[in-house]
């Protein structure tokens, strides 16, 4: 059976590693066709959207899509982010944004004397609402007495099915689940979502839940990362607790997530945590590891495991021996890497 995926590029460092993890899978054995949507911002400046009206449609057809980041700095970023990747997440309704956050053996770790066997989390991001919801607006433009208003927006609907997504996970690992809000100074949303957690956890008797406000859960990540299994939080907060994740993983450019829409007949997004990265675009040095990570993720969604599972010892081995590129403490390009992934599954 063949795959249809589409390819999802974008800008900066996007269609550098997305080249990498697309070469990898190629060299499995499973059967992919791969569909380029040359979408992003040189589409922007083109045709004054991010990508077509009949976007929805066109990524309908596939069974998933590979992404690689979007944003340019002659875009302005809520425009490119909203007008593409944010927009795919609500209206697939991607609402489980799943990031595993392992230290890989290789990969040098910033937290002195962390071994991989220390850091083996995973968060669950809720996608498509809270903060990110895009409830709002502004007024008085440019008057001095302008005003903006950003709503967050929890759904017990949207809460409570992320929060079962992440207990199933932890069921499936070391049974722990740290849901992660800050309901003592923000007494609506966040406080919905304890008591949903609360709800949920009663019905996974072998789950140990715990609840730990969000700023106390960055300093216990540094401090402490072997303490957590499966993190839940909502959008802001998962958003910003994974870069958190990918620096102590190694960097930006480990960091793998796949955005799904558990039970749904409709594509998952795979992309890395990073951006477009401007600031080394170009220059072939970007590490490919993030959306090599992301490719085997999207494969288990394609319901390949096994395939799933030789790219990843593939990109571990690549890790442990090298070559790595210059984020994780190696001199190797881009291409580097993805050579030595792709001769490991030749
Ligand atoms: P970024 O993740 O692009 O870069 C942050 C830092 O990590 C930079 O120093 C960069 O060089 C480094 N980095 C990122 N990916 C790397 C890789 N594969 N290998 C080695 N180093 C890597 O975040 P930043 O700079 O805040 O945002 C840049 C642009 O990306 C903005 O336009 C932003 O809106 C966009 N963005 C897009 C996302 C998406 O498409 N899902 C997610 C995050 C940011
Ligand atoms: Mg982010």
């Amino acid at each position: 059976m063949t795959h249809r995926v589409a390819v999802l590029a974008g800008d900066g460092v996007g269609p550098e590693v997305v080249a990498e993890a697309r070469r990898a899978v190629d060299a499995l054995d499973v059967a992919i066709e791969w569909t380029d949507l040359p979408w992003g911002s040189a589409y922007w400046h083109e045709h004054g959207r991010m990508m077509p009206e009949d976007a929805l449609e066109i990524v309908r057809a596939h069974e998933a899509i590979l992404m690689g980041a979007v944003g340019d700095p002659s875009v302005p970023d809520h425009v490119s982010l909203w007008g593409l990747v944010l927009d795919l997440r609500q209206r697939l309704d991607l609402w489980a944004n799943v990031r595993p956050a392992r230290l890989l053996e290789g990969i040098p770790c910033p937290l002195a004397g962390r071994r991989p066997s220390d850091v083996d989390m995973l968060f669950v991001r809720e996608n498509t609402e809270g903060e990110y919801a895009g409830v709002g607006g502004r007024a008085h433009r440019t008057l001095p007495d302008e005003v903006a208003i950003e709503v967050s927006v929890f759904t017990r609907t949207g809460v409570e099915r992320v929060l079962r997504f992440a207990f199933e996970h932890a069921e499936t690992r070391r049974g722990l689940v740290t849901s992660a809000t800050k309901s003592n100074a923000s007494r609506f949303g966040y406080v919905l979502w304890d008591e949903i957690a609360e709800e949920v956890a009663a019905d996974h008797s072998g789950v140990r839940y715990e609840r730990v406000l969000v700023d106390a859960l960055a300093a216990r990540m540094v401090r402490a990362p072997d303490s957590l299994d499966v993190v839940v939080a909502s959008n802001l907060f998962a958003d910003i607790l994974t870069d958190l994740a990918a620096a102590i993983q190694g960097g930006m450019g480990m960091a793998a997530s796949a955005n799904l829409a558990p039970g749904a007949d409709v594509p998952g997004l795979f992309e890395p945590v990073h951006g477009s990265a401007p600031d080394i675009a170009g220059q072939g040095v970007a590490n490919p590891a993030g959306a090599v990570w992301s490719a085997s993720l999207m494969l288990d969604a394609l319901g390949e495991p096994e395939a799933a599972a030789t790219l990843m010892a593939a990109l571990e081995h690549v890790c442990r021996d090298g070559p790595r590129t210059r984020d994780v403490g190696g001199s190797a390009t881009t291409r580097e890497v993805g050579d030595a992934v792709a001769a490991r599954l030749a």
